[in-house]
């Protein structure tokens, strides 16, 4: 080969790595730049190219994700696998099972007709697929029966946040009379200390004394951390091979981006344990239900109600506190008008010093103006969840 050639050889090669591989680099730095934007900039009526780069910047690792469109007063935290509890063994796994019995045992209702497990059934995503929950005497209680997968994670219970640990909670089903309806605590204890097998179980696992509530409540807590299990999201976002479609990297990054969600559904429970006023409180209509002002008598809480995780929410519909959204479409809807308003009907409606804060919902909801499509794309991500 003629020297001259081999010049030109080593001459193109020169320029490729002088000046064209910075340009691929500086390529490659630009398009992560515009890829961290997605949540924010994504078209709604995108084009294959859009999906693209949407893939391209959900494939990274999540610190990598686009950022997220949250007002700066959320303590945001990034979506992700939850890290569930190890399975029980020895004692626990005892006390689980322990409280597995109690939880399908209808002898802890004073008829003898409800266990836990009527309104909480595994079948029904751990609820029991009604709008609000019936129970003793065929009473409808005001609220809808919660799922209990995310029980064993999460610090704050009851839509009105009313207790703060598992083992609180249960005393509330047994008293509440539209629910097991019992007299007294002592009630429940009693009967289980007049039947043998209980009083074995119990013995085994707490020592000897007679059977107390403590120990009811820790077996039926011990049971219920035992329910979580995981989901496609989790092993999406865990970088685990899983068929995410097109449509549902689009709900995510509208939930994490213009569709505001992840204001109050973040971090790996998709709650923020925190209590919101999105505007569903009937305030002064038959469903009246005030949520948090029940339990503090502070007027800033009509109507507010403990963001739900939102862990395997296509099993658990109807939705919302009194059950009135039969489709996670009816949810998203609601949210693209920016939440439930509340006017009065009259002057003298109006007058009542609560309607100011019945009707003023949180600030983190917006009209979303949101197309059909969009609507759709979320529908399939929560479906994911
Ligand atoms: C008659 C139906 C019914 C029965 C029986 C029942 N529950 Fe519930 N449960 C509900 C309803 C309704 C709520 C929501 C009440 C509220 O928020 O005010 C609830 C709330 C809960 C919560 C709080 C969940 C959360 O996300 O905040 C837990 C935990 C729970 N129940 C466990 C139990 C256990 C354990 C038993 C049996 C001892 C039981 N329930 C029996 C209907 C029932
Ligand atoms: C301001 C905080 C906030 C924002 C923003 C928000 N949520 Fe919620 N979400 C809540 C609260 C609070 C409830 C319970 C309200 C009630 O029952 O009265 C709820 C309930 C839900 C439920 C019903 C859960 C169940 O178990 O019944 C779904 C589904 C849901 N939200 C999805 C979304 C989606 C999707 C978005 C975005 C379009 C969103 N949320 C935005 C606070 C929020």
């Amino acid at each position: 080969m003629p020297f001259y050639r081999l010049f030109l050889i080593a001459w193109t090669l020169c320029v490729a790595v002088v000046f064209v591989m910075p340009g691929l680099l500086l390529h490659d730095d630009w398009q992560r730049l515009q890829d961290r934007k997605l949540a924010a900039t994504f078209p709604s009526r995108p084009d294959a190219g859009d999906f693209k780069a949407l893939r391209r910047a959900y494939g990274r690792a999540r610190e990598e994700w686009p950022a997220p469109v949250v007002d700066p007063s959320v303590a945001f935290m990034e979506l992700g696998p939850l890290e569930r509890r190890p399975q029980p063994e020895g004692r626990e796994l005892a006390r689980a099972r322990l409280g597995r019995l109690l939880f399908m045992d209808p002898v802890l209702s004073a008829s003898g007709h409800f266990s836990c497990q009527s309104c909480h059934n595994r079948q029904l995503g751990w609820s029991d697929g009604l709008r609000m929950s019936v129970g003793h005497a065929r009473r409808t209680g005001r609220r809808s029966a919660p799922s209990l997968y995310t029980a064993g994670y999460r610090d704050i219970f009851f839509w009105d946040g009313r207790a703060a640990s598992l083992e609180e909670q249960a005393a509330g089903p047994l008293l509440h009379p539209a629910e097991m309806a019992n007299e007294s605590l002592a009630d429940v204890v009693g009967r289980l200390r007049a039947a043998p097998r209980y009083v074995s179980a119990f013995s085994e696992i707490y020592g000897g004394t007679p059977i107390v509530f403590s120990q009811i409540a820790d077996a039926l807590a011990a049971f219920q951390r035992t329910l979580e299990r995981p989901t496609r999201f989790d092993r999406f976002a865990s970088g685990l091979p899983t068929r995410f479609s097109d449509e549902e990297l689009w709900g995510l990054n509208l939930f994490r981006g213009k569709a505001g969600c992840a204001n109050c559904h973040f971090g790996p429970l998709l709650t923020d344990q925190k209590m919101h006023n999105i505007g569903l409180s009937f305030f002064r209509r038959r469903l009246q239900d005030l949520g948090r002002y029940d339990v503090t008598g502070d007027p800033q809480d009509v109507g507010s109600f403990l963001t739900p995780s939102l862990r395997h929410i296509r099993e658990s519909a109807p939705y919302m506190h009194n059950g009135v959204m039969p489709r996670l479409v009816n949810v998203v809807a609601l949210y693209n008008q920016g939440g439930g308003t509340l006017r009065p009907r009259n002057e003298k409606e109006a007058a009542d010093p609560l309607w100011p804060h019945a009707a003023r919902t949180s600030n983190l909801l917006e009209r979303l103006e949101l197309e059909r499509a969009e609507i759709d794309a979320l529908v399939s991500f929560l479906e994911t969840l």
